[in-house]
């Protein structure tokens, strides 16, 4: 036996030298092989290149551009300077509004938890009605309420600073009405809360806190240190091979760590990155997913502040917490004069919502209304599940057509071809956190816009948000900002067409999933997106935060119900057909 296999040994040696020969020689073809699909409906892909393998050794790591940050995003791992130059007015905005989300916090680093905000030890008081000359008044119609919130901590003494998050709401459940409230940090412990009276009848008033001032210490310490609490992975194959590596927006380098893939989008610039697999190339990649949530982020001290009895808890009145609004004196409009009035975007009455600006709405309640209006147009609907959810909602007019796409991911498609209708869906690019994206499929929104023809018959809708809360917001700024230079290229070349952006909205979250989702974060990104599209001309900003909270009995979800989903479709049509002008 032995001897015999001694005897062909240099046989068999030969034989494994030719096959490692061949493995290598074919791992490399692989990798050289760049195919490049070609498709009329999407815009080129970007090429994958293989010399984009970045050499670890070299100083091309992300520690090493850290150094020229200011300190405080120095630990960060997610490429926040990267991306299409900005201009210096887009500098100097990105300045502006990282000022305008600043957020008072504890005086101190360290509060023992029993001197954090309390909500079951704090309480709101209904001010009693003044006119402006602060005589004593009633509650009509076209004014406004005001409330005085006193926090206090777990030992109930009130609070000397600012920084909690509140939200408020005026409702009727038995008018259907609801609308939402402004809250103003005094820095003292109080909060100004002003509500519009837009309804003659019963109103309540709800205050919630969301978290309180050391809470968001705590969020804002997390999405400083650790950006890259939610994981993404990507698998790669090739023939039987196949292997899955870490991907993020920037990932550590350096001595015992992998070369890396990347997948920097050649268009914007928006980076992207994962670890080489040992054995394919950077072009085999098959997907994109989140893997899951890094765990046991608080330490011991923090925990207390993100409970089911810490969060997103009520404020209880002292004293009345509802009012009865009569109706509006002769000449008083809903909005008023006084300029310093905060007056919402809508507000919802008898259960549909009715906008105090911008085209009046018409609503949509059946299928021939919906069709009538969409004929011979394409809309296109890009970004998360939240935009996802009209797709979803519009296909009950508009039949889909399979791509046998994976549910929830897309691409999504539906045609009408009676009335020439067409429907998409494309999920946005990384960091996406869908499960499971082809990378076919991975394309920037920015990207998409720029592959459209555009015009009077195109809708576009676009949800960025939610996907973005664990990372700093100068990432969110710069997608925002590629995004909103592909539109208004799109309105340049084709004006007319219809862009709706969406904007975020807050949601009722399990405690620990609020450390990656917390309506603190949305709210943040909100203001930058708000104020990023504002005056964007052409650009319609759908109220998505106002329509889920003020509504007077659908929870606030992340994925609003379809009461609230049907108002906001209503919102699309009006624009994209207005109602005709008499004369
Ligand atoms: C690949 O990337 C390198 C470095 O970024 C660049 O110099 C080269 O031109 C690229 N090659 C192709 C074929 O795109
Ligand atoms: C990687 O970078 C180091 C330092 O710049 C250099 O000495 C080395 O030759 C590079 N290796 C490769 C494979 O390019
Ligand atoms: C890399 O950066 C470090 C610190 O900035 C420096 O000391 C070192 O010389 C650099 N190495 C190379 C190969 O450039
Ligand atoms: C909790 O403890 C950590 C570590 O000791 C400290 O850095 C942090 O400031 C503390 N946080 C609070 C809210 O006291
Ligand atoms: C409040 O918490 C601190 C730190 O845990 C503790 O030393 C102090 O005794 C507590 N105060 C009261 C009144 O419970
Ligand atoms: C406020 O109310 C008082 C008493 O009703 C009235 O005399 C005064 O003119 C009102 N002022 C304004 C600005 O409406
Ligand atoms: C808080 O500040 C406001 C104005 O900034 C002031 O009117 C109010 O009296 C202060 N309240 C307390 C309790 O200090
Ligand atoms: C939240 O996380 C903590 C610590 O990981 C765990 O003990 C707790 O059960 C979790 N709570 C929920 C509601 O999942």
């Amino acid at each position: 036996m032995g001897g015999t296999l001694s005897r062909y040994s240099p046989f068999f040696f030969f034989l494994m030298i030719a096959a490692v020969f061949l493995i290598l020689h074919n791992i490399h073809f692989l990798e050289r092989f760049n195919s490049e699909p070609v498709s009329c409906l999407r815009p080129p892909q970007p090429r994958i290149n293989n010399s984009s393998v970045i050499n670890t050794s070299a100083n091309l790591t992300s520690r090493t551009y850290l150094h020229t940050l200011p300190p405080e995003l120095q630990s960060q791992k997610s490429c926040p300077h990267v991306g299409q130059q900005p201009t210096p007015e887009e500098a100097q905005e990105q300045r502006t509004l990282l000022d305008s989300i600043a957020w008072p916090g504890p005086p101190r680093l360290e509060v023992p938890v029993n001197q954090s905000s309390d909500p079951a030890h704090s309480y709101f008081v209904i001010q009693p009605p003044v006119n402006a000359s602060g005589q004593a008044t009633t509650w009509r119609v076209g004014g406004k309420l005001e409330v005085l919130v006193h926090m206090h901590d777990f030992l109930s003494r009130p609070k000397s600073y600012g920084g909690d998050f509140l939200l408020a709401r005026i409702r009727s459940v038995q008018l259907g009405a609801g609308a939402s409230g402004r809250v103003v940090d005094r820095q003292n412990g109080t909060y100004e809360v002003e509500l519009p009276l837009l309804w003659a009848g019963a109103a309540q008033v709800e205050i919630t806190l969301v978290h309180s001032s050391e809470g968001v210490g705590v969020l804002r310490r997390l999405r400083k240190e650790q950006s890259d609490r939610v994981y993404f992975k990507s698998l790669f194959r090739s023939g039987g091979l196949s292997e899955t590596t870490q991907c993020d927006m920037c990932l550590p380098t350096g001595p015992g760590k992998a070369p890396l893939c990347d997948y920097t989008d050649p268009q914007t610039g928006e980076p992207w990155y994962c670890y080489k697999p040992k054995r394919l190339g950077c072009n085999r990649r098959v997907n994109h997913f989140k893997s899951g949530y890094k765990k046991n982020l608080l330490y011991p001290n923090e925990s207390l502040l993100f409970t089911s009895s810490t969060i997103q808890i009520p404020v209880k009145a002292q004293g009345m917490d509802h009012i009865t609004i009569l109706p509006a004196e002769n000449g008083q409009s809903l909005v008023g004069q006084d300029q310093s009035k905060f007056v919402p975007s809508g507000y919802y009455h008898q259960g549909s919502w009715r906008t105090l600006s911008g085209v009046p709405i018409k609503h949509f309640n059946n299928p021939a209304a919906v069709k009538q209006c969409l004929k011979g147009k394409l809309f296109y609907l890009f970004g998360d599940s939240t935009v996802r959810q009209w797709f979803e909602y519009l296909t009950a007019f508009v039949p889909e057509f399979s791509l046998r796409s994976q549910k929830n991911v897309g691409p999504f498609l539906a045609v009408d071809s009676a009335n020439n209708i067409l429907l998409t869906f494309h999920s946005h690019g990384p960091p996406i956190r869908f499960n499971t994206l082809q990378s076919s499929e991975i394309e920037y929104v920015a990207n998409r816009i720029d592959a459209l023809r555009g015009g009077r018959d195109t809708i576009v809708a676009l949800s960025l948000w939610s996907h973005f809360s664990t990372f700093p917001v100068e990432v969110y700024i710069r997608r925002l900002r590629h995004v909103r230079r592909a539109v208004a290229r799109l309105l340049d070349r084709a004006p007319g067409t219809l862009v709706v952006v969406r904007t975020a909205n807050p949601q009722i979250t399990d405690p620990n999933y609020s450390l990656y989702n917390s309506d603190w974060y949305s709210l943040q990104l909100d203001t930058v997106l708000r104020a990023m599209f504002r005056d964007v001309r052409g650009v319609v900003l759908l109220d998505a935060w106002d329509m889920t909270l003020a509504h007077p009995t659908q929870p606030r979800l992340l994925h609003p119900a379809k009461e609230i989903i049907s108002n906001m479709v209503d919102i699309i049509l009006s624009h994209a057909c207005p109602v005709k002008q008499k004369g």
